[in-house]
């Protein structure tokens, strides 16, 4: 097992691959990367590529060969339903689909809902589960400014529901401010109206255990990218009804059980779930690395919470001492994950993310965050007619050292500007004369 003790802090988690990894600057120097911007894609943790590396010389057809190798690779993908259910402590008749990401379990299961289901969620959903849900029966309930206030909106949205089937999408961890929601009690809330709970887990599950059972969710989705296993691959797992009566979702192999020929149309027997919605090959590698990730976290979590938690501190005490820092919060009573999206004022976002870039070897985010209506709310809470923010985001790659680079970088180009000249092209910010030079494989 690889475990890392990051300088500046006092916890031993997992070690990523690419801790080490230098980036050039425009000043022709390289340093050390620090990658703060692992809510949108987290580095692979040592442990999964090493059970990636193990799996590859099986690696052979799955669901489709005789082969010895064809047979160990069903049997790992296989097993890695119940490695999930494990991780999200899902009822054992759950359904387990995998998908690529959770953008593909959202509209997946945006398919199987029965048709005239109510769907309830706030506005400050990530787009991916914004934006599959339409029609007449979608209410966008407005972001609340508290837990409690989140709890009693949801509980007048669902009053409010035409009858019949009904559904509840909530995120678990937002991804534009880190906050974590009062899921349970939101699960509560829809049971007592009868509706189902959908819970987007892509911002909670790389940073919290999750226990569906004990949650009262009904469906649970996330990305293996956003726990340490960027290998293509993401799930949804959840009540099996709803799936196993919707069309599948891709049709194609693998989702059918027998095609018969009428002559002027074809006989499809569809499968079960979870092939049913798992048409084409699947992707074992993908998926084993999104089990192994699963067990790896679930075995770290006191380290790594107390990691993330030490960093988070860090960082949101350094970036207030900043002149014109103003951090955006939509559930203001709320914990978080390691999250800080902010504005300064006087400076574009896109400037800011390209001069950490270019001048301090630093990644972070910036723009809307894909989740334009509720950035575009809280930018201008606090003040700005931008619609965009920084994000730095805070994972197991991180160490006291980058949260401090950023702080001291943010603090020099803020009050001494930037050392470099930057220009914008086609409305990015990119530093002018950029010679940095790309690594010899792309070369
Ligand atoms: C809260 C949340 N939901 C959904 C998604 C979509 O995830 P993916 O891009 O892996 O499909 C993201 C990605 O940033 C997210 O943060």
């Amino acid at each position: 097992m690889t475990l890392a003790i990051t300088p500046g802090t006092t916890t031993a988690v997992p070690a990523v691959v690419g801790a080490d990894l230098r980036v050039p600057l425009v000043t022709g120097e390289r340093v050390t990367y620090a990658n703060l911007d692992h809510a949108a894609s987290a580095p692979c943790l040592q442990e999964v590529r090493d059970a990636v590396d193990e799996l590859l010389p099986w690696y052979a057809s799955v669901h489709r060969g005789a082969g010895f190798a064809s047979q160990v690779s069903t049997r790992v993908y296989e097993q890695a339903r119940d490695r999930v259910r494990r991780f999200v402590g899902a009822h054992a008749s759950d359904a387990v689909v995998f998908t690529r990401n959770t953008t593909d379990s959202l509209n997946l299961l945006a398919r199987s809902v029965p048709k005239n289901t109510a769907v309830v969620l706030f506005d400050s959903e990530h787009h991916a589960a914004l934006l599959p849900w339409r029609g007449p029966n979608v209410q966008r309930v407005p972001a609340p400014s508290s837990s409690g206030a989140a709890i009693v909106a949801l509980d007048r949205a669902l009053a409010a529901a035409p009858v019949g089937p009904r559904l509840v999408i909530v995120t678990g961890a937002s991804n534009v401010t880190g906050e974590l929601w009062p899921v349970a009690e939101l699960a509560k809330v829809a049971r007592r109206h009868g509706a189902r709970i959908a819970l987007d887990a892509a911002q909670l599950a790389p940073h919290r255990p999750i226990n569906a059972r004990e949650l009262g969710v009904d469906y649970i989705v996330f990305s293996g990218h956003k726990i340490y296993a960027p290998f293509g691959a993401g799930v949804l797992v959840g009540r099996a009804d709803w799936l196993q009566q919707a069309q599948p979702y891709l049709v194609g192999g693998g989702a059918t059980s027998k095609v018969t020929d009428h002559g002027d149309r074809l006989g499809v027997a569809w499968s079960a779930v979870p092939e049913r919605h798992e048409a084409g090959s699947p992707n074992v590698v993908g998926v084993h690395a999104l089990a192994a990730a699963c067990e790896i976290l679930s075995r770290h979590w006191e380290q790594t919470i107390a990691h993330e938690q030490e960093l988070l501190a860090r960082l949101q005490e350094g970036l207030r001492t900043i002149p014109g820092f103003r951090e955006l919060a939509i559930l203001t009573d709320a914990d978080k994950v390691g999250v800080v999206s902010f504005t300064i004022s006087g400076f574009d976002a896109g400037f800011l993310a390209a001069a950490l870039s270019a001048e301090y070897g630093i990644g972070v985010r910036d723009g809307a965050f894909c989740a334009h209506v509720i950035v575009g709310r809280l930018v201008k809470q606090v003040g700005s007619h931008e619609e965009r923010a920084v994000r730095a985001s805070i994972g197991l790659g991180t160490t006291a050292e980058h949260v401090d680079r950023l702080v001291a970088a943010l603090r020099a180009l803020v009050t001494e500007g930037p050392k470099w000249t930057y220009e914008q092209r086609d409305g990015r910010w990119v530093p002018q004369d950029d010679n940095r030079t790309l690594p010899p494989f792309l070369a």
